[in-house]
């Protein structure tokens, strides 16, 4: 592995962190704007990652990783789209907003689990099934840049169109 070289699976891992990170600060936040702020930079930053990993790392892994494994993640990150959604169309003001964005956080964690368990979950097999990381790591570092801008959405469930439009006008923020 070179050194400049980006291991696809190190930068996804660390998109989840960032989020992880994301929804801690959201569950101590009190002030509604800053409550939104936090709500719409994780609905963003979760876009982005599920798209990057659908349009590149998820058809990276057919025929690698347990079929039924993969069918469980496009389906979950679906529904997550759903839930984001649901969010972005309201505001702190809603008696459910904060329950939506705890869902949203419970779905995720569960998400990201099944994605970096080891041995069996999705990174470790696409790993052992001797996927060049450094190869995916390249796209996926480019499209986390924001510079890529080609990203398509598969078939999301109605509710999802709107966030993947906003997510790809979000693609070139700043940070
Ligand atoms: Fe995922
Ligand atoms: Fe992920």
């Amino acid at each position: 592995m070179s050194q400049s070289s980006k291991d696809a699976v190190a930068l996804l891992k660390a998109d989840h962190r960032k989020v992880e990170k994301l929804f801690e600060s959201f569950k101590s936040a009190k002030q509604s704007d800053r409550k939104m702020k936090l709500a719409q930079e994780i609905c963003t930053e979760l876009m982005i990652h599920a798209t990057i990993e659908e349009e590149l790392f998820y058809p990276a892994c057919k025929g690698e990783v347990d079929d039924d494994m993969m069918a469980e993640a496009y389906v979950e990150h679906d529904g997550a789209k759903v839930m984001i959604a649901e969010i972005l169309a309201s505001s702190p003001d809603d008696r459910f907003f904060d329950a939506k964005v705890t869902v949203l956080s419970e779905e995720i964690k569960h998400h990201v689990k099944e994605e970096e368990a080891p041995s069996e979950g999705v990174f470790a097999q696409a790993k052992k099934a001797g996927l060049d990381m450094d190869d995916l790591g390249a796209p996926v570092a480019g499209s986390q840049a924001g510079t890529d801008g080609q990203v398509e959405e598969r078939a999301p469930p109605a509710a999802g169109d709107q966030v993947v439009y906003w997510a790809r006008a979000q693609a070139g923020r700043s940070s």
